[in-house]
């Protein structure tokens, strides 16, 4: 296989359900991704889930979390609330220069349904604070259920993406739309306490309502692209 021409991504926790599925969505977008995990062995099975699934030129690979963010330009982060701390802690070397798009949302189970938010405001906030200033950290995709991404459908949720500069939040907006979702620039970190908010309603909507990936949509505004 030859080396993709697009940015590499390392996926932190990218065997689980979320970040399986952006995995697969980038990598059918050309990117090279990086699965990470605390498992070396592990990521490898994931990764070869994916390739299963797009063909044998696809650009994925599975490494230690360690491993990942050191070989990738954009480093996500896709790990329960209670490990999100621990993670961070241990790759925050390997992130210097840049861009890491948090995904995590800080549930407190069991009461997932209610927003409980971190002292710092935010887990994206948090993030910040542990990989320091040297970091562009973006918040993104707290509101998209893993449900459809590994099927191919079409998402009916938008992606808001805040984040500590206005360049990396149209990195990561170009992320949003290569796996085939609309994203819009939310501004700054600050905000992604609505954003990870929000979640917590999405999650009590589909409890009363009793379906699986509620999601929300910009309405009234356009965009150039
Ligand atoms: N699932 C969704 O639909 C969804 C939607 C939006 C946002 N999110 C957010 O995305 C994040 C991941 O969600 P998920 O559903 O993908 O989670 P998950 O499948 O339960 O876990 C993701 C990965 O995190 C790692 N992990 C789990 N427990 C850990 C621990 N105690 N210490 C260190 N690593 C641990 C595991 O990777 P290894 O064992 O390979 O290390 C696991 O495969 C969460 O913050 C969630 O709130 C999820």
């Amino acid at each position: 296989m030859t080396e993709s021409n697009l940015i590499s991504i390392a996926i932190l926790g990218g065997t689980g359900k979320e970040g399986k599925g952006l995995a697969y969505r980038w990598a059918k977008a050309g990117y090279h991704v990086h699965i990470g995990s605390r498992s070396a062995d592990k990521a490898i099975v994931a990764a070869n889930e994916i390739k299963e699934m797009l063909g044998a030129e696809s650009f994925v690979d599975g490494k230690s979390n360690l491993e990942a963010a050191s070989e990738a330009k954009i480093v996500v982060v896709t790990v329960p609330y209670a490990a999100h701390r621990e993670t961070l802690e241990s790759v925050k070397d390997e992130l210097k220069g840049k861009i890491l798009i948090d995904v995590t949302v800080p549930l407190v189970p069991p009461k997932v349904s209610t927003v409980q938010m971190p002292a710092a405001g935010s887990a994206a906030q948090e993030a910040r604070e542990i990989v320091g200033n040297d970091v562009q950290v973006c918040a993104a995709f707290q509101n998209i259920s893993h449900e459809h991404l590994l099927d191919n459908a079409d998402v009916e949720c938008d992606v808001l993406v805040t984040g500590t500069s206005k360049e990396a939040r149209a990195e990561t907006i170009k992320l949003v739309e290569a796996a085939g979702l609309r994203g819009w620039d939310a501004g700054p970190i600050e905000n992604s306490v609505v954003v990870e908010g929000l979640t917590s309603v999405l999650i009590g909507i589909n409890k009363k309502y009793g379906s699986t990936h509620a999601g929300i949509k910009i309405t009234g505004a356009k965009r150039d692209s």
